[in-house]
């Protein structure tokens, strides 16, 4: 077995329905794969239409599952309320929400106009608020049990991060939102999880954080020290578990899957890392040498 093999037992999702944000690319389709190989309903939204339609035909044949394309963008909520309709009207229920549509692109802060600013917030978090409380009222409203919801957030959540500064405020709320509802809302039978992933390279994220050959001046895999970058299979298979039953005592948590990146940025001497193996003979009897001194 490798790391990229599936990691839940056939139909493990079986009765599910889950809404997959920005399902129709990237990430959220490598999630909705596996997902609807898992035996599960998901219908997957975002702005474009015609791609959705398309992602939810493939991957209908590849899995032999059930994929609805909803279109909607998440930043107005009476469109959220509306894809949570067509979701009701065709699988009759929903049990995960899976807020995964993003927005960003680099950029030093002082370039931004306030549009530019308020559109990744507006995605972002406002998205996910927006998609939170269509679902969450819902959910109250029926009375419905042991529902989900998933967030996709990035590691920069905690530690914040220049030229993504909209991302980064949009991801702090986000991950503020989860720990936040985990609470309140456990008494109506709801759980609140994020994943903070890595780098993964999709096309949507790479063109506009690496574009033209800053791909090549920064190797994402050497900020890692596993020395690669993620596999979607890795985070579909850690997202297919927190949407399961096998983790309904997890509550409130947010799982990094980055191979360590953001630890080797924050530990003060994890530079030491470029230090020649040969060189810690010599260190070593230069600090000896100062003990009795
Ligand atoms: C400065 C920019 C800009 C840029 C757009 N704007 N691109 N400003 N530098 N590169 C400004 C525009 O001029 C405008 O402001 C405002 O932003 C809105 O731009 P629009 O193009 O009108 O917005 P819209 O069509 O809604 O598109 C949203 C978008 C776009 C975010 C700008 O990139 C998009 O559709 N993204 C969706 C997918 C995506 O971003 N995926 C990556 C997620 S990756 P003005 O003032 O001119 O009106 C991710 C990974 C994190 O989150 C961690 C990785 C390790
Ligand atoms: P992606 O393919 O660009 O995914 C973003 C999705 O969001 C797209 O499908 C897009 O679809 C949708 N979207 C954007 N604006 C929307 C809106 N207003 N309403 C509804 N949907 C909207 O990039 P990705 O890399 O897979 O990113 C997926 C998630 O992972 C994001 O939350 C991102 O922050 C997170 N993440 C990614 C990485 C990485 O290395 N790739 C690392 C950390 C976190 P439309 O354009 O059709 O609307």
């Amino acid at each position: 077995m490798n790391h990229t093999a599936k990691m839940l037992r056939d139909n493990a999702l079986k009765g599910k329905t889950i809404v997959v944000t920005g399902g129709g690319s990237g990430l959220g389709k490598a999630m909705t794969r596996y997902f609807l190989e898992l035996g599960a309903n998901v219908a997957i939204s975002s702005r474009d239409l015609e791609k959705l339609e398309n992602t939810a035909k493939e991957l209908e044949q590849e899995t032999g599952g059930k994929c609805l394309a909803v279109q909607c963008d998440v930043r107005h909520y009476d469109e959220v309320e509306a894809m949570l309709k067509t979701v009701l009207d065709n699988f009759g229920q929903v049990d995960v929400l899976l807020n995964n549509a993003a927005g960003n692109f680099i950029s030093p802060t002082e370039r931004l106009s306030a549009n530019a600013f308020d559109t990744i917030i507006d995605i972002v978090l406002k998205g996910t608020k927006n998609c939170t409380l269509a679902f969450g009222k819902h959910w109250i409203d029926t009375k419905q049990k042991r529902s989900k919801v998933l967030n996709i957030v990035t590691t920069y959540a905690w530690t914040g991060s220049g030229y993504v500064v909209p991302s980064a405020a949009a991801k702090a709320g986000v991950l503020a939102m989860t720990r936040s509802l985990a609470v309140e809302w456990a008494k109506y039978g709801m759980q609140f999880n994020a994943i903070a992933p890595g780098p993964f390279p999709t096309k949507g994220a790479w063109d506009r954080l690496l574009p033209g050959n800053l791909k090549d001046k920064f190797d994402m895999a050497k900020k890692v020290p596993l020395n690669r970058v993620g596999e979607h299979q890795e985070l579909a298979n850690l997202a297919a578990y927190l949407v399961s039953d096998f983790s309904s005592y997890i509550n409130g948590e947010v799982i990094t899957i980055d191979g360590g990146e953001w630890l080797k940025g924050a530990g003060e001497f994890n530079i030491l890392e470029d230090i020649p193996q040969e060189m810690w003979d010599q260190l070593e009897a230069m600090i000896r040498a100062k003990k009795d001194k």
